[in-house]
């Protein structure tokens, strides 16, 4: 496995890319994509030979500029990296625009990853919120390819709208896994979606309807801070600590090897110490981040 924050760099200048054919596109919701890219060189390669689930990587488009994001593919299930893309602004709409065959740049694998370790044995809830959803797919993937490492998994996720629920083409294979469940809900069911008995309302009232127990459980979240911070608040009522509780926060990043202190939160580095984190880490600066 790769080693915490520069895994996977070896010699190579870890500013510049390693450049990635894409092999594969297909659209994940409105406006966001999964990219599939795989390394063209041998050096490219070895850097992603082995990376961890939650760990992240500047994608460039050539010529525009780069940014980060959580890989959701596992070394485990192929060669290929992916990447669940939003398109929101000038690096994205210019992913979004390339046709398969083309080349961008890559660099990384970087961050901390999910505590694979910590986490054995015990009854995990993952909790997902629209384009938050793709950092949490590795993870979902390596509990279900290692089962029996782990308890009980109970998977909820959410988005603004259905057309904006990512990975819907995995709920099948995630609802089948052995001891696993997953609820769904939207914050505005379309037609379609309240005639065929969907969820409505916030992830917030799912939680409470599931009354998870605290018991020999942990919780990872991953969303946009308005979620994370009223998600945090209710586990809170719920009897889960701070111990229990992982979030994965985002920053604005430039180098994303703890150089220029752009992802600065209190005195925690985002692209090192992070993107994930434990609650009892963040309690003194979650406010700012919210
Ligand atoms: C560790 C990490 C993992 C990420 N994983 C994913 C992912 O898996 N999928 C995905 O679609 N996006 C992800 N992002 C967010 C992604 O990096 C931004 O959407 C991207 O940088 C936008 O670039 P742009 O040039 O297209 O838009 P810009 O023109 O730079 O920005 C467009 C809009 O997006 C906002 N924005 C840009 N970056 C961020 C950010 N880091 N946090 C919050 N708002 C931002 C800007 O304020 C602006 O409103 C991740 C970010 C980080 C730090
Ligand atoms: S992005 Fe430069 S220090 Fe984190």
């Amino acid at each position: 496995m790769t080693g915490h924050g520069q895994g996977g760099l070896g010699q190579h200048d870890p500013m510049l890319p390693h450049l990635g054919r894409l092999v594969g596109k297909k659209d994940l919701g409105t406006d966001i994509k999964l990219f599939q890219v795989e390394m063209v060189e041998t050096a490219g390669k070895d850097c992603f030979a082995d990376y961890l689930p939650g760990q992240f990587a500047f994608v460039s488009a050539m010529g525009i500029g780069e940014a980060p994001f959580g890989i959701a593919s596992t070394p485990s299930r192929g060669d290929a990296l992916e990447f669940g893309i939003a398109k929101v602004g000038s690096v994205t709409a210019a992913l979004h625009s390339l046709e398969v065959g083309e080349i961008v740049g890559v660099r990384g694998p970087l961050g901390n990853g999910f505590p694979m370790d910590e986490i054995r044995n015990k009854n995990i809830f993952v909790l997902g919120g629209g384009i938050g959803g793709v950092p949490l797919r590795p993870f979902i993937m390596e509990i279900l390819d290692r089962r029996s490492d782990y308890g009980h998994l109970t998977i909820l996720w959410a988005a603004r709208r259905p057309s904006l629920l990512v990975f819907t083409d995995e709920y099948e294979s995630w609802r089948s896994a052995t001891d696993t469940e997953l609820h769904v809900t939207v914050d505005e069911g379309s037609e379609e979606w309240m005639a065929n008995g969907g969820n409505e309302g916030l992830i917030t009232r799912l939680l409470e309807a599931i009354d998870p127990s605290p018991e020999n459980a942990v919780t990872i979240t991953c969303g946009p801070p308005v979620m994370i911070h009223f998600v945090t608040l209710m586990l809170n009522e719920l009897g889960f600590s701070p111990d229990q509780m992982w979030t994965t926060l985002e920053a604005r990043m430039h180098c994303g090897i703890g150089k220029c202190g752009r992802c600065n939160m209190g005195e925690k580095l985002v692209c090192m110490d992070g993107p994930i984190f434990r609650q009892d880490e963040v309690n003194g600066f979650l406010e700012s981040y919210l």
